[in-house]
C-alpha cells in the first residue's frame, strides 16, 4: 500500500504540474481526489490493514492528499496568472502609433459673417433670439400691419400649409419683432437671425430659401438718428472703416418712415459693374421707425415708447463681406469654394 501511495503521488504530481488549462486541472483533481478517485480507492482498502499498521498508513495517505491539494491550488493560480498575461498581451495598445487625421469641417462663410454680426450687436447690449420657421400668418402679416390683400400675402409669393392661409413658412424674420414685444419686458434690444421662404426661382440673386437678421430696439425717445448711427456702426465694423452707406426712402407696412440701406459696391467702388447691376450700390437691408399700429397691436403704448427695426439679407451681407459675386456659390457648398474663407 505504501508503494501504491507513492506511485499515485508521483504520477499525480507530474500530471498536475503539467496541466495546460483549468479544465484539465479540474479533471485531474476528480481523478485523484474525487469520491471515485484513485487516492480515495486506496483509502477504502484501509480496513483490511492490521490495527498496528493502520495509523501510519492513514497519516501517509493524508499527507499525500494534502500535497496533491496544495499542488493543485498552486497550479491553478499559475494558470490564472498566465491566462491574464495572455489577455493583456492580446489587448495591448500601441499608443505611439501615429493616429489617422480626421478631416475637420469648415464654417460656412455666411455663418462666419453671422457670428461677426451677432458679436457686434451683443457688444451693444442686444439679445440674440431664435424663432419658428413655420409661422402663423397673423404674426408674419396681421400684427405687422400688413392687412388682408397686401401683395406679399399672395399665394404666388408665400408657402402656405392650409387652404385658409393661416399657417405658413415665414417670408421674413419680422414676426420675431411681435414675438419679442409680446414676451419681453421693455426696453427691448434684440437681433433674430434665421431662414425665410418665398416662392422665387433660383438665379444669381434669388433663392426660395434665404436668411435674414431682424433687429429691433424699443425704448423711450428712440429716433431715426439712433437707427442710422447703429447701422453705420454695423457697416464699419463688418465691412471695414470708411465703408460708405446711403439711406433711401422706401415703404414697409410695419415702419413709418421706412428706408433701405445700401452699401457701396466692393467690386467697382460705386462706378457700376455686373455685381451691383450697374448701380454702384448693394442693398443690404430694410429699416424704419416701428409703426404706432404695430406697437399698439402688441400692447405697447406708442405715446410712451418708440422704436426702430431693420431686416437684413444675410446672404447679400456675407457676399459683400467676403466679396462673393454670385448668390449660388453660397448654397452650392462646393468645398473648394468654402475652404477659401
Ligand atoms: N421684412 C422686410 C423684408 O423682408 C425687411 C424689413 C424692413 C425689416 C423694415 C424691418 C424693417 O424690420 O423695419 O423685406
Amino acid at each position: 500500500m505504501k508503494e501504491q501511495l507513492a506511485k499515485i503521488e508521483r504520477e499525480a504530481l507530474e500530471a498536475i504540474t503539467g496541466a495546460e488549462n483549468p479544465a484539465a486541472l479540474e479533471e485531474l483533481r476528480v481523478r485523484y481526489l474525487g469520491k471515485k478517485g484513485e487516492l480515495t480507492a486506496v483509502l477504502k482498502q484501509m480496513g483490511k490493514l492490521s490495527a498496528q499498521d493502520r495509523p501510519a498508513m492513514g497519516a501517509l495517505a493524508n499527507e499525500v492528499r494534502s500535497v496533491l491539494e496544495e499542488t493543485i491550488e498552486l497550479t491553478s493560480q499559475k494558470l490564472a496568472a498566465a491566462a491574464l498575461d495572455l489577455k493583456m498581451k492580446a489587448e495591448a495598445l500601441d499608443v505611439t502609433i501615429p493616429g489617422q487625421e480626421a478631416a475637420l469641417g469648415h464654417k460656412h462663410p455666411m455663418y462666419i459673417a453671422l457670428d461677426e454680426i451677432k458679436d457686434i450687436f451683443v457688444g451693444m447690449g442686444f439679445t440674440v433670439l431664435d424663432g419658428p420657421e413655420v409661422e402663423l400668418a397673423s404674426y408674419n402679416f396681421d400684427k405687422l400691419n400688413a392687412e388682408e390683400g397686401h401683395p406679399s400675402r399672395d399665394w404666388s409669393d408665400t408657402f402656405y400649409f392650409d387652404a385658409d392661409s393661416r399657417v405658413m413658412l415665414r417670408s421674413q424674420t419680422s414676426p420675431m419683432q411681435v414675438r419679442a414685444m409680446e414676451t419681453m419686458p421693455l426696453p427691448i434690444r434684440i437681433v433674430a437671425p434665421g431662414r425665410v421662404y418665398r416662392k422665387d426661382e433660383v438665379d444669381a440673386t434669388h433663392s426660395p430659401m434665404f436668411h435674414q437678421v431682424e433687429g429691433m430696439v424699443i425704448d423711450k425717445n428712440v429716433t431715426m438718428a439712433d437707427l442710422k448711427g447703429t447701422l453705420n456702426l454695423l457697416a464699419e465694423q463688418l465691412f471695414g472703416a470708411g465703408t460708405v452707406t446711403r439711406f433711401r426712402p422706401h415703404h414697409f407696412p410695419f415702419t413709418e418712415p421706412s428706408c433701405e440701406m445700401d452699401v457701396q459696391c466692393h467690386k467697382c467702388g460705386g462706378a457700376g459693374c455686373p455685381t451691383c447691376k450697374g448701380e454702384g450700390w448693394i442693398e443690404i437691408l430694410g429699416a424704419g421707425m416701428i409703426h404706432p399700429n404695430v406697437l399698439r397691436m402688441s400692447g405697447i403704448d406708442p405715446e410712451i415708447w418708440s422704436g426702430w427695426a431693420f431686416g437684413m439679407g444675410l446672404e447679400r451681407t456675407a457676399m459683400r463681406r467676403f466679396k462673393i459675386s454670385d448668390l449660388r456659390l453660397i448654397f452650392e457648398n462646393d468645398v473648394r469654394f468654402l475652404e477659401q474663407f
